[in-house]
């Protein structure tokens, strides 16, 4: 037999095994050094995960509304007026009380002092503030011109659909009545009224 293969043939299972020996401390050592890392970024990230409002005015409400005024304080006019609408948002890191979120119009019915209609005051077209327009009686977006009825029915300009109208609750708090407006965004620019998130 010549000397060079039987050499050759005993050295390298132990250098395989030398080899494989240093790859798993390698590896073990690495994962021992991502594992308080990866633990870590969990816990940092995981608040970003949560969503951010945290309250709509009264905490025990599943369904969101959010408190906008006293009813006595809206007149029965059939008259739409915008109030902002204010949440407390909230994170891990912060608290920040009474936040603006948005703006909604309320309008009272003559008829029937107890019903109240509250439309976003956000422009359907591409997100503008819309206004209304006492003199004309109406709403009109002062962006691209879109104009829409007392009802929030589109009358004119880009937007493809009317104001998108929120649900409304009228809530007793002891001796006065609350409006509540279940408050969300909608996809900008569509025909049909699709909730963002
Ligand atoms: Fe209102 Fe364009 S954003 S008409």
């Amino acid at each position: 037999m010549h000397p060079d293969v039987s050499s050759a043939t005993s050295a390298n299972p132990a250098e395989r095994r030398s080899f494989l020996v240093r790859f798993a401390a390698v590896f073990t050592g690495t994962l021992a050094a991502l594992f308080p890392f990866a633990a870590g970024w969990g816990v940092l990230t995981d608040p970003l995960r949560r969503s951010r409002r945290t309250t709509a005015g009264d905490n025990s409400d599943p369904e969101k509304f959010v408190r906008i005024c006293p009813l006595d304080s809206l007149p029965a006019d059939d008259t739409p007026r915008e109030f902002a609408v204010s949440e407390d948002v909230a994170d891990a890191w912060t608290h920040s009380a009474a936040q603006r979120i948005g703006a909604v119009f309320l309008t009272r019915s003559v008829k029937d002092p107890n019903l109240v209609v509250a439309f976003t005051a956000t422009c359907p077209h591409l997100g503008c503030s819309v206004d209304f327009d006492a003199a004309k009686n109406e709403f009109k977006c002062p962006c691209h011109a879109s104009w829409f009825d007392k009802n929030g029915q589109r009358i004119s300009g880009p937007s493809r659909r009317g104001l998108d109208p929120l649900p409304v609750k009228i809530a007793s708090d002891k001796d006065t009545k609350e409006i509540c407006v279940q408050f969300e965004r909608f996809e900008a620019g569509i025909a049909e009224r699709k909730p963002i998130g």
